[in-house]
């Protein structure tokens, strides 16, 4: 007889972890175990019923289904269940020292239109005209010269220029400028404003599901990139904005959050090229020097003890 464990409830995820001891690669080899690990004990917690087990996968088959090279339904459903907001803050960890990440979103455009200093972006005229600017620097404050800056938003109807090719003009509110001898940006836009994630999915019926609405708070999104540092993906968000306390895919951090507050004051205006009055969005980024260690994980949330279903 062999001594090889047989499969039994109680026993569930060592056994089918043992039949990864082959695996070559080992971290491939702890991915798995680990995930086996967390789905057996998911089911034992919640005694999934084999109803339950089959609206599952008919869940998951479908978000398969409705994922395309422009719509990528697994992605939505990681970021309304918090994974990737998780993931981006595992992996970009700032220990206070630089300007905090948050998630990239599927709206960014790897070619987004060249932009000088001072351009205006908002190519289809509508929205609260608004100046955003700010400085890019190192870790210890020193002007990144030369840095890139690169920024998208939605228009005043809530949507990116690329869910609406043919409605707004292609590159309206994105662009990509580059920081002056002090490290400095700035360009014209609009106030950024709340808009739905796309929820016309499996996604969209698990947020109706569960009482969930499907918003973002207002938000410009940025990538501030230079030699010889690390890049951050992040946002601005407006700090008056409706959603602000319950983003649908909790990319709110505090220390991304700004007042834009308005500007009556028509000689300034005129400088800027803005109609009176205007607002103002300032934002600085710091960067983490690339040859730096990441600073030290931040201390884990407790495990909760989950007896039958019942969190201790
Ligand atoms: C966005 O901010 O563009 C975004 C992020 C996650 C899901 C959908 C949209
Ligand atoms: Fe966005």
């Amino acid at each position: 007889m062999s001594n090889r464990a047989l499969f039994s409830e109680e026993r569930s995820a060592e056994v089918v972890a043992v039949s990864f001891a082959n695996t070559q690669d080992p971290r491939l080899k702890q991915v798995l175990t680990s995930l086996v690990h967390h789905l057996h004990a998911f089911v034992k917690d919640v005694e999934l019923t084999e109803a339950e087990w089959g609206t599952a996968i008919d869940f998951l088959t479908r978000t398969g289904h409705m994922s395309n090279e422009v719509r990528q339904e697994f992605i939505l459903l990681s970021d309304v269940l918090g994974v990737s907001m998780l993931v981006e803050t595992i992996n970009h960890r700032t220990g206070g020292t630089s300007t905090e990440s948050t998630v990239l979103g599927p709206f960014h455009m790897v070619e987004s239109p060249k932009r000088e200093l001072g351009d205006d972006i908002n190519l289809d005229g509508k929205g609260t005209p608004c100046l955003v600017s700010g400085r890019v620097t190192g870790p210890d404050g020193e002007p990144l010269a030369g840095a890139t800056v690169d920024v998208w938003q939605t228009n005043e109807d809530g949507f990116y220029d690329v869910q609406q090719p043919g409605i707004q003009p292609a590159g309206n509110l994105r662009g990509l400028f580059t920081t002056d001898a002090d490290g400095r940006y700035w360009f014209r836009s609009v106030v950024p404003r709340y808009y739905p994630i796309p929820d016309d999915g499996p996604v969209g019926q698990l947020l109706a599901a569960t009482g969930r609405h499907p918003n973002r708070p207002a938000h410009l999104h940025f990538i501030a990139s230079a030699p010889g540092y690390r890049p951050v993906t992040t946002h601005v968000f407006v700090a008056d904005s409706p959603y602000l306390d319950s983003d649908a895919v909790f990319g709110v951090k505090d220390s991304l959050v700004r007042d834009v507050p308005e500007v009556d004051d028509p000689a300034r205006a005129g400088e800027v090229g803005l109609p009176n009055p205007f607002r103002t969005l300032t934002f600085d980024l710091a960067l983490l020097r690339a040859d730096h260690a990441p600073p030290a994980a931040q201390p884990a949330d407790v495990q909760p003890t989950v007896v039958k279903g019942v969190p201790s």
